[in-house]
């Protein structure tokens, strides 16, 4: 029996265009989903396609217990963290020997697999290997760690990446010409990010112009827009979407002092408010229970 954990991630810039391989700043969060991988007789199936294909992949037969601190398709990065956790798991159970790049590497390969050929490496390398991490055109790089006060507002309203990605690949698609410059934009501002990191003015700014521009590639909600308003009138440096949108999660990035103001202000909204800071840690063996 092995138990592996990996954590959450929030995008803080460039989600949706990072498919379309513009950079994107991503950073691990201190909820974390566990794992615990068993040997078994009998041949492994769930419900879901990213643990199936974990043991697809890996041609051994064995059982999962999951145990998540982080809601399901709210765009928090829990199916790669489960992902990134199992393949972990299976590995350490089984002795496959494979590296933490391997197992990066095959993770984005499932969740390729399973968003049907759309999917940026962000989730899943940021998960395994926690921090802050830039990613751009199929390359990664570590960030240096900042204490972001980060507060998540979840809309309760589950959204599913696949489709979100899907309805953005048909706007490009219909409306090539408006769509590719609205991607570039994101692509700069989230350069323009990267050299502001530890301006949170700044940063909020950007993340507010990150927002309005996923709204224009039709992946707002109304709950996330509330929430988003919300916080900013808070006193948030700025607030956005994470993730694919659509419902799920918004992030607000504010001083520690307004922490407590600012999750007041989401769960006037109905949403629900989770602080949280940044995960230095990917994933990592837990102690077998
Ligand atoms: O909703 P999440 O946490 O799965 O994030 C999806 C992010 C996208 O950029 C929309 C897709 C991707 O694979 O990067």
């Amino acid at each position: 029996m092995a138990t592996w954990s990996a954590p959450g991630k929030v995008f803080l810039f460039g989600e949706h265009a990072v498919v379309y391989g513009k950079p994107a700043i991503a950073m691990a969060i201190k909820p974390r989903v566990f794992v615990t991988v068993r040997r078994s007789k009998n041949p492994h199936s769930s419900r879901s396609p990213y643990i199936d294909s974990c043991f697809e992949e890996t041609g051994v037969k064995g059982s999962v217990y999951i145990h998540s601190q982080l809601p399901s398709s709210s765009g928090l990065g829990s199916s790669a963290a489960v992902t990134v956790a199992t393949l972990s798991a299976i590995n350490d159970e089984f002795d496959l020997g494979y590296s933490v790049e391997k197992i990066a590497d095959m993770a984005f390969g499932i969740e390729k697999k399973v968003q049907k050929g759309k999917a940026s490496p962000t989730d899943t390398s940021v998960v395994t290997f926690g921090g802050i991490v830039f990613i751009t055109d199929g390359s990664r790089r570590r960030l240096p760690p900042e204490q972001f006060n980060i507060v998540v507002g979840n809309s309760l309203i589950p959204h599913n990446t696949a489709k979100m990605v899907e309805s953005v690949a048909d706007f490009k698609k219909r409306y090539p010409t408006i769509c590719e410059p609205l991607m570039d934009s994101i692509g700069a501002l989230t350069i323009c990010a990267l050299h502001q990191m530890g301006d949170l003015p700044k940063l909020g700014r950007l993340m507010n112009v990150n927002h309005s521009l996923l709204e224009s590639l039709g992946v707002g909600h109304p709950a996330i827009t509330r929430m988003v308003l919300a916080s900013r009138a808070a006193g948030a440096f700025g607030a956005k979407i994470t993730g694919a949108g659509g419902g799920g999660c918004m992030i607000a990035l504010c001083a520690k002092t307004l922490k407590g103001h600012v999750e007041g202000a989401i769960e006037s909204c109905e949403g629900r408010a989770m602080s949280t800071t940044l995960d230095t840690q990917g994933v990592r063996k837990e102690k077998d229970v």
